[in-house]
């Protein structure tokens, strides 16, 4: 079947791409950016380009080095979190320069979140620094980890441990794309899109409301990833390394990087994202912040999405430890970012190990 189809009867419309120029670099949504992601390239000369894939993705890299000069390497690589780290990093810098990748060369990095942050911190290691250029393939990655120019691999001691901040040149989402990641990945990438929901409010979380009830296939995922991503890069547009308003992003995530640590990855990102903003709420209501009827509408919100609340196969002491070693954490005490209200967040808020600790033990539950 023609894939062009076969995307429009998922319900992912072929429309014209939205362009989001709130950044230093450009930002494009749409399906089959083919055309726009070699028009980019012309538009700066950029004539060397070499593709990095997830190996999940290598179709969709090879569809569009097909739209970039003849011989555009593409080298694909076996990623997912627990790759996630120096080593896969050392086999990308490798393959980099075995494929003779120079500094006029541009790296076109194509995958998901993993994708983008490992591909992303081996560019701007690769001969100190080559440009970068994101082709998103995942929700998380579209919505959240492909904008903001985090990039970074995980240690033992904890997720995203080692990185830097290096912005891409240009991000494109490439919403055709959505239609090969595995139902459970479109869903739980949801987690991202309610956590910048939370921090907008309005309308951007009645929508998700609405939307609920439909089958994720149906959704409009340009106008839903585009309205993400606005979000998020209001945020980060001022704050680059994340020394004020930026840290509002990190809503649920001090409890999600936690469990992700806890469950040795087991737990997809997004999952955990999920669980965490319950966590989050809950300690918002018993540190009296929210009410317990905002929460309501979170959790059923979250329901709805059918998207995991709790999970019971964790060590409490484990996510706790994670949590220790999240780059949150400052002299030792953990700080919170928490909502007041849906479309009210505040940072910075100290809380005593013990809440958390309750906190955490809740979370083997409904
Ligand atoms: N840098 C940031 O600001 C930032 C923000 C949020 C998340 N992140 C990071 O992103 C990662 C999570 O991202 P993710 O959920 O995309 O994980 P991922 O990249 O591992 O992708 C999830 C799974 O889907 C597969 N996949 C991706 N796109 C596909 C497609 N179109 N078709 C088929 N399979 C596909 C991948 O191979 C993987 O198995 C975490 O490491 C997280 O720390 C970074």
């Amino acid at each position: 079947m023609n894939r062009r189809h076969s995307v429009e009867s998922a319900g992912m419309p072929c429309r014209a791409p939205l362009h989001i120029d709130m950044l230093p670099y450009p930002v494009v949504v749409g399906a089959f950016l083919e055309r726009e992601v070699a028009a980019f390239l012309n538009s700066r000369s950029m004539k060397r380009v070499v593709l990095l894939c997830d190996r999940r993705v290598e179709e969709h890299a090879y569809r569009y080095a097909e739209a970039l000069p003849k011989g555009t390497p593409v080298l694909a690589f076996p990623l997912g979190e627990r790759r996630k780290r120096l080593r896969t990093v050392e086999a990308v810098l490798d393959a980099l320069a075995e494929a003779g990748v120079d500094r006029q060369s541009t790296v076109l990095g194509v995958g998901g979140g993993v994708a983008g942050d490992l591909f992303g911190f081996a560019a701007a290691s690769y001969m100190r620094g080559v440009p970068f250029v994101n082709l998103a393939t995942s929700v998380v990655a579209m919505v959240d980890a492909s904008v903001g120019g985090k990039t970074g691999v995980d240690l033992a001691a904890g997720k995203n441990l080692a990185g830097a901040f290096c912005d891409p040149i240009a991000v494109f989402a490439a919403i055709e794309t959505l239609d090969t990641l595995p139902a459970r990945q479109l869903r739980e990438g949801l987690g991202e899109v309610v956590k910048h929901a939370i921090l907008e409010g309005g309308v951007a979380f009645t929508r998700l409301e609405e939307l609920a009830s439909l089958s994720l296939r149906a959704w409009p995922w340009d106008a839903i990833v585009a309205e993400s991503i606005r979000i998020k890069s209001a945020l980060v547009l001022d704050d680059r390394l994340e020394s004020g308003r930026r840290e509002l992003l990190n809503l649920g995530h001090t409890f999600a990087h936690g469990l992700e640590y806890a469950t040795d990855y087991r737990l997809s990102h997004g999952a955990a994202v999920s669980i965490g903003l319950r966590a989050a709420g809950l300690l918002a209501i018993r540190r009296k912040m929210f009410s317990r009827e905002e929460h309501r509408r979170l959790i059923s919100l979250l329901t709805q999405l059918k998207l995991p609340l709790h999970d019971e196969d964790f060590e409490t002491e484990g996510v706790l430890e994670g949590m220790a070693a999240d780059k949150k954490a400052r002299n030792g005490a953990l700080r919170f970012v928490l909502p007041r209200a849906i479309g009210e967040v505040e940072r910075g808020i100290a809380v005593p190990l013990s809440t958390v600790r309750a906190v955490v033990e809740r979370l083997h539950t409904v």
